[in-house]
């Protein structure tokens, strides 16, 4: 089975609509339309069921999964670097703002070869896709061609995608052989970059989209972060950045702009609905009020944060708040391209935060209350959680929305998850599957009902 367009799939679904709340839909049905969107799903005990059965069954539209497999949403990873692919699980020894001379500029830099951009960003969105990452928030290079390149791929490979061009053009802390040539020419790129994506004959769905990209304050200018603001408004795009991710990063803006990250990106006029914060480890309660007032979204990213940024994003905190949050992998500061890998991290670290981890500590003193999250939140985050951040239309199997899904096989020979109908019960299920799940139990990607 491949293209799921107008057919009906019959099977297991599992989806969250709301956070604290994850529902496993036995024996249900989806109907999709020719263009790939959800027309209703009907659950077993709904009224319409079983003419909706018939029906599918005499046109010959009816696709049923097995009782081992399972229909979840597709995947949105909120913050990834593209170019990092090839430093992927190695170079995790010294901290941000080494890591990022030492190893990451230096590997960037080598994206003004077309050829070596084409080679690793194939093989990138390829893994992602079959990993369940079928949304993507990427920082691309300050190369145009290479930018181009993934927009590329992403278009024919059928991933939804959000680009941007990274802007670095402070001489003070970015290296003369990796920096936008001037500030003029980086508000250039960016919206040469634009154009470029918003005119693709392939593009005519708008599954790539851009976001205007300053690296972080401490690579930027005053003057571009300034323009930048302008520039995202005038043109209602997405914006992306890093936020107060480590103690080095959060203290250099405070000396800096004398205010924290979030205060400056407000100033900046960087921070609105259609911001995607990666980490905001630091941020005070103030710092949250703003982010919720203006809308911005949270990309957490918990396996980077626990070789960079020196401490666990208060997740709970924030969520108990209702700050739009959710999953990103921060490849390669996080040595993993699976967000069910994400979603873990974030289960173990919230936990570590609630309970402390230096044995030394009193038990009373060691860590912060009310700070651990579940499976049910790390599904809603990876899925529903994600999209919301993006305003998208995916994430769950409600009318309307994109058909992005995966198809999971808990009874594959090299990943079997073992249920047991006796003593597993439908969150048991879902629990399994959000701790066991690996790539080699997604069987199949859709996106807008395509297989890709
Ligand atoms: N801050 C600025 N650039 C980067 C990056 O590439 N990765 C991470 N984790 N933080 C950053
Ligand atoms: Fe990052």
């Amino acid at each position: 089975m491949n293209n799921v367009r107008g057919k009906v799939i019959l099977g297991s679904f599992i989806h969250s609509t709301n956070r604290g709340k994850v529902e496993l839909l036995k024996n249900a049905l989806v109907l999709i339309n020719t263009d790939g969107k959800i027309i209703e799903l009907i659950e077993s005990s709904e009224p319409g069921y079983s003419s909706a059965l018939k029906k599918s069954q005499s046109s010959n539209s009816l696709y049923e999964i097995s009782s081992h497999q399972y229909i979840v949403p597709g995947f949105t990873d909120l913050h990834i670097h593209a170019p990092q692919w090839p430093q992927l699980g190695k170079a995790l020894d010294v901290p941000l703002e080494v890591w990022l001379q030492k190893y990451t500029f230096p590997l960037e830099a080598k994206y003004c070869d077309e050829n070596f951009a084409r080679m690793v960003y194939s093989d990138l969105v390829a893994t992602l896709l079959k990993s369940g990452t079928t949304t993507a928030v990427y920082y691309g290079t300050i190369h145009q061609k290479a930018n181009q390149i993934l927009a590329d791929i992403c278009l024919n490979k059928g991933q939804r995608a959000i680009i941007g061009k990274v802007v670095m053009d402070n001489p003070e802390e970015c290296p003369e052989y990796y920096r936008d040539s001037s500030t003029q020419s980086a508000l250039e790129g960016t919206s040469n970059f634009l154009n470029y994506v918003k005119n693709h004959p392939k593009n005519i769905d708008h599954k790539v989209d851009v976001a205007v990209t300053p690296r972080f304050i401490p690579s930027c200018t005053d003057e571009v972060l300034q323009e930048l603001g302008k520039l995202a408004k005038g043109n209602s795009t997405y914006v992306q950045t890093h936020c107060s991710e480590s103690d080095w990063e959060h203290n250099y803006v405070i000396n800096r702009c004398g205010k924290s990250d979030t205060e400056a990106l407000m100033d900046y006029g960087l921070l609105n609905q259609s911001t995607i914060l990666a980490h905001a480890n630091f941020i005070s309660e103030n710092d949250m009020e703003l982010i919720k007032e203006e809308g911005a979204g949270i990309a957490h990213c918990p396996l980077s944060n626990f070789f960079f940024s020196d401490a666990v994003f208060p997740l709970r905190r924030a969520l108990e708040k209702g700050l739009r949050v959710g999953l990103g992998t921060d490849i390669a500061g996080g040595p993993s391209p699976s967000i069910f890998d994400s979603g873990r991290s974030a289960i173990s670290s919230a936990r570590a935060l609630e309970n402390g981890v230096d044995p030394s500590i009193n038990r009373d003193q060691r860590g912060r209350k009310d700070s651990r999250i579940d499976f049910s939140d790390a599904f809603y985050l990876a899925t529903k959680g994600g999209a919301d951040v993006l305003n998208i239309p995916t994430g769950s199997f409600e009318k309307e929305k994109h058909f992005d899904a995966l198809l999971i096989d808990t009874q594959v020979d090299n990943a079997k998850i073992s249920i047991h109908e006796d003593v597993d019960n439908d969150q048991d299920v879902i629990q399994k599957m959000v701790m066991l799940a690996t790539r080699s139990n997604i069987v199949r990607t859709w996106v807008s009902g395509l297989s890709v």
